[in-house]
């Protein structure tokens, strides 16, 4: 892959970030949703790459704009398997929520695992604890390893848990163990990129959510030498079915880095829509909008963040208004 592709992805994520940002806290997530996929789509044509969406906003059939299997980028340079999330976390722009994100991830064609719409158990850390987790190991021993990573007391590891019901076993198993827990509402891609970021004062993600956002947060986490372990969580038969179909016919395997993404090359970029604890929101100031993005690549493991001051009055595509 082209080593510029990295700056290019950052101009489509800015673009997703600047038109959803409109809808914060207005009670409207299809529309927020909409005004990140619409502007996503719009820049993906000036992207010199051959990609094909392999996690995307749905089927073909049932979305109309970076469905899967649709092909984006000026049809030159490099042939990658691209992951979108234009708006990861719909219900926090829609409630004004934080850590609202316009998310891109990238690799060599092939290399991405196409995670189907359904559920997906995910354990997660940064680079320190990289090597230390295991799925399959109760939640007090993969504690005890974190924090032993890490240098630190039990007590003092935090872990990112979704705020849910089917969570009500393992919130009581982190507690056992005695670490303490920071509950998000939505957005576990953020949840778990925090858990590579000391500031964030995060340590480890554990729960279950969307698959899509689970190999868009490995490749994050690819990026930043941290690690994540997953296993698809079908809810019913025909889930089931298509795990089958996508030749995983023992639903207890375990998917590792390599098979989430595959390679040693792949790129990861994202814009804050709503404040977060790693990057600030989209703000606008008169003609101006400001943006904040991470874009990192796993070949050269740079990681940059990139403050974006945007003429709205001069880029009026860019930033829709409800
Ligand atoms: P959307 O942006 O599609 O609404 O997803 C937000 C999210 O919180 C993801 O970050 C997470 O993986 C998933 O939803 C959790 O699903 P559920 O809300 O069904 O628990």
């Amino acid at each position: 892959m082209e080593r510029s592709l990295t700056m290019e992805l950052v101009r489509v994520t800015e673009a997703a970030a600047l038109s959803s940002a409109r809808w914060m806290g207005r009670g409207k997530k299809e529309e927020a949703d909409d005004a990140a996929t619409t502007a996503m789509r719009n820049v993906f044509d000036t992207i010199p790459m051959k990609g094909t969406v392999v996690i995307g906003e749905g089927e073909m059939d049932e979305a109309p704009m970076l469905y899967i299997g649709e092909k984006l980028g000026t049809g030159e340079g490099p042939s990658v398997d691209v992951a979108v999330d234009p708006l990861e976390g719909t219900n926090i722009v829609a409630s004004g929520g934080g850590n609202a994100l316009a998310v891109i991830a990238i690799a060599d064609a092939g290399n991405l695992l196409h995670a189907p719409d359904m559920y997906m158990q995910k354990i997660a850390v940064g680079p320190q604890a990289a090597g230390k987790i295991d799925i399959n190991a109760s939640i007090a021993d993969n504690i005890k390893a974190v924090a032993q990573a890490k240098g630190k007391d039990v007590e003092d590891v935090v872990v990112t848990v979704l705020d849910r019901e089917r969570h009500a076993q393992v919130i009581r198993d982190i507690r056992d163990a005695g670490a303490r827990i920071k509950f998000i509402q939505d957005g576990d891609v953020a949840g778990i990129i925090n858990t590579a970021f000391e500031e964030t004062g995060v340590d480890l993600y554990i729960g279950t959510g969307g698959a899509p956002e689970g190999v868009i947060s490995a490749v994050a986490l690819k990026c930043l030498g941290g690690e994540q372990q997953a296993k698809l969580a079908p809810q019913n038969d025909e889930q089931l079915a298509r795990c089958k179909k996508m030749g995983i016919d023992d639903i207890s395997r375990v998917l590792h880095m390599e098979d989430l993404v595959a390679g040693d090359d792949a790129i990861f970029a994202a814009t804050g829509v709503t404040d977060g604890e790693l990057l600030k929101g989209v703000h606008y100031h008169g003609e101006n909008a400001r943006t904040q993005s991470l874009v990192m690549r796993a070949k050269s493991g740079t990681v940059r963040f990139v403050d974006g001051t945007h003429n709205v009055k001069k880029k009026p595509n860019f930033v829709m208004k409800p």
